[in-house]
């Protein structure tokens, strides 16, 4: 899909919650036949954060969304759209969203989830766009998280070590200056069945096993040519080059993903936001963490062009290139 953004529409809060649970990597070695060694140099990873029994989506969502909040000088009531990205709501129906619009006294939003596999943050966030440019919403609350750990199969090494729990959330506004510039948004179901969800809809199967099934090499070899070509697919469309771009948030899976695009696209590392080495794979809240995170740390400020790219399960991937105004 192209999608050219036409109308000052930009970001003005952001928040992010990760739960406290830490698993690291020597945890994980007594968990399952793995090292600490193999998933640092596979992965990069060094821990991830998991959600308390008491804790589903919403729960993780809210802290994030009532920084965004408060960041954008709002509270829930002023909101008249909230979209969820997600595939671990906290059930089928209500929706996650619903449910969190009642929890922020958002009583006149429009409230639903959206499911693109670890891509929902920015398709959501491509939706609000358009909801707000159109006119049709003024304030968007768009949130991405996900609970992994509940759908993993625990004995299972090849995607234990990968993923995290972890939400976050930003308000979206019409704005006086360009926000948000141009997106890329693409999908390829031909490539659905290298990480699926056997057993969580419809679909009836013989094998009862309700985990993530996951085609490694294959969702591999996918997201670092999707990184790159999604990257260069929505410069093209604004216009804006490599060198242009202040800020690079990739879709944290792992670190050897990362690199490969980075060196690929020609970004110098201080550019690149990384922190999938403390949090794992969350998602789709990994996109809005590491914002979350770079903000924290002063990379992230008003006037920097900042560009974000996701990808996962569909297969699916999305990018977003903005001008940072929060
Ligand atoms: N510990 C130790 N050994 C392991 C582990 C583990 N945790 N997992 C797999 N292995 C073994 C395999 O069994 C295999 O052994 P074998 O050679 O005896 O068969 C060996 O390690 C190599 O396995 P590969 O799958 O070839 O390892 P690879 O270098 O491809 O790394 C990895 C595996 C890390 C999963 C990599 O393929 C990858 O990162 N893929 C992308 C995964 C991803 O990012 N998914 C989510 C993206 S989309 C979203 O965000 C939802």
């Amino acid at each position: 899909m192209i999608g050219d953004a036409g109308v000052p529409v930009s970001i003005t809060g952001l928040g992010a919650y990760a739960p406290d649970r830490v698993l690291d990597n020597a945890e994980l070695e007594r968990l399952v036949d793995t090292s600490d060694e193999w998933i640092i140099e596979r992965t990069g990873i060094r821990e991830r954060r998991i959600a308390a029994k008491e804790q589903a989506l919403t729960d993780l969502a809210l802290p994030g969304c009532e920084a965004a909040l408060a960041q954008a000088g709002l509270t829930g009531k002023d909101i008249d759209l909230l979209i969820v990205a997600t595939v671990t709501p906290d059930m089928s129906f209500p929706s996650a969203a619903v449910l969190l619009a009642d929890r922020l006294g958002a009583t006149t939003a429009g409230a639903y989830d959206l499911s693109a596999g670890c891509t929902g943050f920015v398709y959501a966030l491509v939706q609000a766009y358009g909801m707000v440019a159109a006119g049709l919403a003024e304030r968007a609350l768009v949130v991405g998280g996900d609970v992994l750990s509940r759908i993993l199969d625990w004995n299972d090494r090849s995607t234990v070590v990968l993923f995290g729990d972890g939400a976050g959330a930003v308000v979206l506004e019409r704005s006086e200056q360009p926000g948000f510039l141009a997106f890329d948004l693409g999908a390829d179901g031909s490539g659905g069945e290298h990480l699926w969800l056997p057993g969580s809809g419809s679909r009836l199967f013989d094998d009862p096993d309700k985990h993530v099934k996951m085609n490694g090499r294959e969702v591999f070899k996918f997201a670092t040519r999707i990184l790159v070509q999604s990257a260069e697919d929505v410069l093209a469309k604004a216009g804006a080059s490599i060198e242009d771009v202040d800020v690079y948030v990739p879709h944290q899976a792992n670190v050897r993903i990362i690199d490969h695009a980075t060196k690929k696209l020609g970004f110098p590392s201080d550019k690149v936001v990384i922190n999938v080495e403390r949090y794992g794979n969350t998602s789709s809240g990994s996109i809005p963490l590491a914002l979350a995170e770079a903000q924290a740390d002063g990379r992230l400020q008003a006037g920097k062009l900042v560009l974000m790219t996701g990808m996962g399960a569909g297969l699916t991937w999305g990018s977003a290139l903005m001008r940072w105004t929060a």
